[in-house]
């Protein structure tokens, strides 16, 4: 009789530590995100996913970075609709973004909250928008670069008002949030994963939500629809993406260990105090994030092109 020895657990990848790039500062909540993933996703491998902060460039220096990985399964980039408003905004990429990458999944979509430095003059959208316009050549708008999710929001913004506003960039909202609650900077467009606990706690001021319908974390503050900008919506999606040429059973098993995470009682009730909801098993696919990236290039293509705002 032949003894076939069966190992305890599927030997194969992963062998030893991950490395999840996100490509901007700690502290922010594009790390927020990365950080409660990997740490449940870590335990579904079997093997710890650690978090390096590569900020700049809107989040493509830290793209950049990833596609130039070595395509072992071993570096992943956790990005949002930043990987697709930088593929028209940026002119000169360090990657061309629809061939540089694999795709492990879609993670969450995050709302946005049009914030304020606590002191801020006006009351509602509405006073908001008058102020900013009778005042456009002082009040100061803070980002993280061209191609940040908070440069996105801003550019809708100023769309929708049709004024042009100063802009200050930071590497990541992290920072950003330290100067509005410092009174540095006057306004800011950011995902309630980075402003809810501000918000609740009353050191910055809230305006809208940038969701359709307001959130139940935050009842109190109103959408844009309710305040007059109606076609000011937009959602931050996020996805995890690989290197091209990073191995099938490598993405593969990440997803199922992204779909595991995202059921994770904790990481649900961390996405929902913070405003958000993880992506279902179905968008947790690697053909999901492949087609929202498509559609999404596509979709921010001409409204960026309207507004007329590049990198160079
Ligand atoms: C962004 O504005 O794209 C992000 O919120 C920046 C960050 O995660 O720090």
């Amino acid at each position: 009789i032949s003894l076939i020895s069966v190992s305890a657990h599927a030997e194969g990848y992963p062998e030893r530590t991950i490395t999840m790039v996100v490509p901007f500062s700690a502290g922010g909540p594009t790390d927020t995100v990365a950080r409660l993933v990997a740490e449940s996703m870590s335990k579904d491998l079997g093997q710890q996913i650690v978090v390096e902060n590569v900020g700049g460039a809107g989040g493509s220096l830290g793209a950049g970075r990833v596609a130039q990985a070595e395509a072992d399964g071993y570096t992943v980039l956790l990005h949002h609709i930043g990987m697709a408003t930088s593929a028209t905004l940026y002119r000169k990429l360090a990657y061309d973004t629809l061939n540089a990458f694999e795709y492990v999944g879609l993670v969450t979509d995050v709302p946005m909250t049009i914030v304020a430095r606590k002191d801020f003059e006006p009351t509602d959208l509405k006073g908001l928008v008058d102020y900013v316009k009778a005042n456009k050549d002082t009040v100061t708008v803070a980002n993280a670069g061209i191609g940040a999710a908070s440069h996105l929001c801003g550019m809708m913004f100023m769309s929708a008002i049709q004024t042009p506003l100063v802009t200050v960039p930071y590497k990541g909202t992290g920072p950003a949030m330290t100067d509005l609650l410092g009174g540095q900077v006057d306004i800011m467009c950011d995902q309630t994963t980075n402003t809810t606990k501000q918000i609740l706690g009353g050191t910055i001021k809230a305006y809208a939500v940038t969701s359709p319908a307001r959130l139940p974390v935050l009842p109190d503050v109103p959408t844009t629809a309710e305040g007059g900008l109606a076609d000011f919506q937009v959602g931050i999606w996020h996805g995890i993406y690989a290197p091209k040429g990073t191995p099938a059973e490598a993405t593969e098993r990440l997803s199922k260990a992204l779909q595991v995470a995202l059921k994770d009682p904790n990481v649900v009730a961390r996405f929902a105090e913070l405003g958000t909801v993880p992506s279902s098993d179905a968008d947790a696919t690697p053909a999901a994030l492949k087609a929202k990236l498509e559609s999404e290039i596509a979709r921010w293509k001409p409204v960026i092109e309207a507004a007329g705002q590049y990198a160079d």
